[in-house]
């Protein structure tokens, strides 16, 4: 086993890591507290290669490994992680499905600008009624022979307005339960396709989440990805690796919870000595440190896995669950060891507390990567 990392990732981690703590830092807060969508960090980002890092360099993209995606994933995020999902979104959802499933016809017209980071993809699979219990689309897509019509609703949708390709999965036969669900490439600005209002949320506020309908949406049989029936599929092969973005998403919030927890318990003084001489404190950053160490160890396997081309889907669940899990007990320990000061918004800490939360919650909750992990270790 080597535990070293190439010169090449050593390279994308730092670069990833100067551009947020050289730019993500200045406005991250203004930004917090607006809700304001990160366009010129987007662009940036887009030129720095990040939106289309995993995509394959014939399509345009990075072609950077899973493990390098880790590692920039959880430097962006230390510090901003609403950028952070623009990107997991982009890369592992909606670049990785067209990349791995579509035609060449589509990878030519939709892949390669999304590696460009010329236009944002969104994915679209959770609905009003079906969020976790993702085989229940009530969306449909009828078959009208050179095209389908789309009638239905997305709710809470990452990227939904600020990107312009949309993956929609539909049920195109409602007999055949999950084997009748389709998936489809869609143009936002098709007719019939309208927004609901900007989710105003606890955290990542900066990336933009709404809910999207379809009325009578017309949509071109050419940009049915895969075969008849095979959406939910689909679906499923793309969140497992959009889990190891939102695992190393929550490694890097919680990592940077830690470190600056770490400044803060050396700098601060309690009862005449700094924070770091009590063992109140010292033992919750040890603690701390374990658990980011075993999350980034769990993101890190899942990404090896999956860049040797083998078997990630459990892997990706555990570093889902993990992470997730313990992003939310790091960032509730770092505002307790801020104390007062943990509690405003200055400090950071509040905010990544805010942003942990909804890693337990998005690209399948903490309990679906149980099911997940459980039925892989119990069946047969
Ligand atoms: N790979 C391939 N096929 C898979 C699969 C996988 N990883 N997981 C399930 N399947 C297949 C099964 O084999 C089965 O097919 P067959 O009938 O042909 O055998 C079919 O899918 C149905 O599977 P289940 O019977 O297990 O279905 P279920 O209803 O019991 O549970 C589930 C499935 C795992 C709970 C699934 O519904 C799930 O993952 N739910 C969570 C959905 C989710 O993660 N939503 C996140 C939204 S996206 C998002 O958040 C993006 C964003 O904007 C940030």
């Amino acid at each position: 086993m080597n535990f070293n990392f190439t010169e090449e990732q050593e390279m994308i981690r730092q670069a990833a890591r100067d551009y947020a703590e050289r730019e993500l830092i200045k406005d991250v807060l203004e930004r917090d507290e607006k809700a304001e969508y990160p366009t010129q960090h987007i662009k940036n980002l887009s030129e720095l290669g990040f939106l289309g890092m995993l995509v394959d360099p014939k399509y345009d993209g990075g072609g950077m490994d899973t493990v390098s995606y880790v590692l920039a994933m959880e430097e962006i995020c230390k510090i901003d992680s609403s950028v952070g999902v623009i990107i997991s979104v982009n890369n592992s959802l909606v670049c990785y499905g067209i990349e791995n499933y579509g035609t060449e016809e589509q990878k030519e017209k939709y892949l390669k600008p999304l590696a460009r980071g010329e236009k944002i993809g969104a994915f679209l699979l959770s609905e009003p009624e079906a969020g976790s219990d993702a085989t229940h689309q009530r969306t449909t897509a009828e078959d009208k022979g050179d095209h389908y019509l789309l009638n239905g609703t997305k709710n809470w949708i990452t990227n939904a307005n600020s990107g312009s390709i949309y993956i929609v999965v539909a049920q195109t036969h409602p007999e055949k339960k999950h084997k009748g669900i389709n998936v489809f490439i869609v143009e936002k600005d098709s007719p019939g396709i309208s927004l609901g209002q900007h989710e105003d949320k606890m955290g990542m506020r900066s990336s933009d989440t709404h809910s999207v309908m379809f009325t009578d949406v017309k949509v071109p049989k050419e940009n049915r990805i895969g075969e008849d029936g095979f959406g939910f599929k689909f679906a499923m092969k793309t969140l497992e690796g959009g889990r190891i973005g939102i695992a190393s998403q929550a490694l890097g919030i919680a990592s940077g919870a830690f470190e600056r927890s770490v400044n803060y318990a050396k700098e601060r003084k309690a009862f005449g000595t700094e924070l770091a001489n009590h063992q109140a404190i010292a033992f919750k950053i040890s603690d701390m440190a374990v658990k980011i160490e075993a999350a980034r160890n769990f993101c890190l396997k899942a990404a090896w896995l999956k860049d040797q081309g083998k078997p990630f889907g459990v892997a990706s669940a555990m570093a889902k669950q993990y992470a997730a899990d313990i992003a939310m007990e790091v960032t509730t320990d770092a505002v307790q060891i801020h104390g007062g000061y943990g509690y405003v918004k200055e400090y950071h800490v509040e905010r990544l507390m805010r942003e942990a939360k909804l890693t337990q919650i998005y690209e399948g909750t903490s309990e679906i990567q149980k099911i997940v992990i459980s039925r892989s270790i119990l069946k047969g």
